[in-house]
């Protein structure tokens, strides 16, 4: 039900941006004629306090994969709200417990391990900090262009200057090199290198897809040097370039992967690999907040361990089988994840 007096529910919400949460974007938003609030939506339809209504093309941005409210997704949480809406973390969940089995069935190759967190930046954190902790080593490799969040080291990790500046310094020990590039790659990544950080195709710096050699040899450079490879799906993931994840379409396993964001259905062509094609820059996607939604979408998994609905979550995984070189660094990490 839309109030009676929408316009000043606009005008003081406006005032309350003004005053206690950013100036600058109220008035952003008074400038390009905003002037309405958010209200109600369903599928891909947002409808504003006016009633208007707008197609979201954006979904989130990249949240809403299923779509706002689906009746399955608002099932699943509505019954974890009616049993028990926050966990005590005292005991063992079976929720969480279930979704980890899911994730290890769809993830590639023998990933298997999750760790939950609350954002893309979050689950990437959380990989640096297993990366180091399983290699002893402190250095990381990135590429130029990558977004991976906006935390410390996420940010650290990232390559974008705009996003950086403000913050220096920011973690020592990360490395950039052109993304695409194998020889710059070959060259950076050394015996202090803890683990490469790459988006398998970058999404906020243009959706720009690698050629096709560039996973799978940067894939063999970290196995050869023994460093891990951390691939970022937060924005390819959950099948939004046409398979599970952006990094089966290369065959490449890496030894964490990060993913948040929801599960895509509609949208997975627009940044389909196109073969032959070497790079194809269409617009940025922009990086959001931490969002809501995730998992909970897979299927009807009750409502996640933190706050009803996981909101981001990275999968780590030993990759005995594939160890090769890297054999000492996978069983270390297995140790990491599976204390005795
Ligand atoms: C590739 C990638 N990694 C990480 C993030 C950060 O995710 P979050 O905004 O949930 O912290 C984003 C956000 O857009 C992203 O596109």
């Amino acid at each position: 039900m839309r109030p009676e007096h929408p316009e000043q529910i606009v005008q003081a919400t406006l005032d309350k941006y003004a005053r206690y949460i950013n100036a600058g974007l109220a008035k952003l938003y008074r400038f390009a004629d905003v002037m309405t609030t958010e209200w109600e939506a369903s599928g891909a339809v947002i409808r504003d306090i006016y009633g208007k209504e707008y197609l979201d093309c954006s979904g989130g941005p990249a949240v809403f994969n299923v779509g706002h409210r689906h009746p399955r997704v608002i099932a699943a949480v509505q019954e974890q709200l009616d049993r028990m809406p926050m966990s005590v973390r005292a005991m063992p969940r079976q929720g969480e417990a279930d979704l980890a089995e899911l994730l290890a069935q769809v993830t590639p190759g023998d990933l298997q391990y999750t760790f939950f967190a609350n954002s893309g930046a979050e689950a990437n954190e959380g990989a640096l900090k297993l990366a180091r902790l399983a290699t002893g080593r402190t250095e990381f490799v990135a590429a130029e262009g990558a977004f991976h969040g906006k935390t410390m080291g996420a940010l650290s990790a990232s390559g974008r200057d705009t996003y950086k500046t403000p913050f220096q310094p920011l973690v020592p020990g990360f490395h950039h090199v052109p993304f695409g590039d194998i020889d710059a790659m070959d060259r950076a990544v050394t015996t202090h290198t803890a683990a490469v950080i790459l988006e398998p195709i970058q999404g906020e710096n243009g959706v720009i897809i690698p050629p096709d050699t560039y996973l799978p040899a940067v894939r063999e450079i970290c196995t050869r040097r023994g460093a891990l490879l951390i691939l970022d799906e937060v924005q390819t993931g959950l099948a939004r370039t046409g398979r599970m994840f952006a990094c089966e379409h290369w065959g490449v396993v890496p030894d964490i992967l990060t993913m948040a964001k929801g599960r895509d259905r509609d949208d997975s062509s627009h940044s389909r690999r196109a073969p032959g094609r070497t790079r194809r820059r269409t617009r940025g996607i922009p990086a959001g907040p931490p969002d809501r939604g995730g998992p909970t979408a897979l299927r009807d998994y009750p409502a996640g361990p933190r706050q009803g609905v996981v909101a981001g979550h990275g999968v780590y995984g030993s990759r005995p089988r594939a160890a090769h070189n890297s054999r000492s660094v996978a069983a270390r990490c297995h140790r990491v994840l599976q204390p005795q």
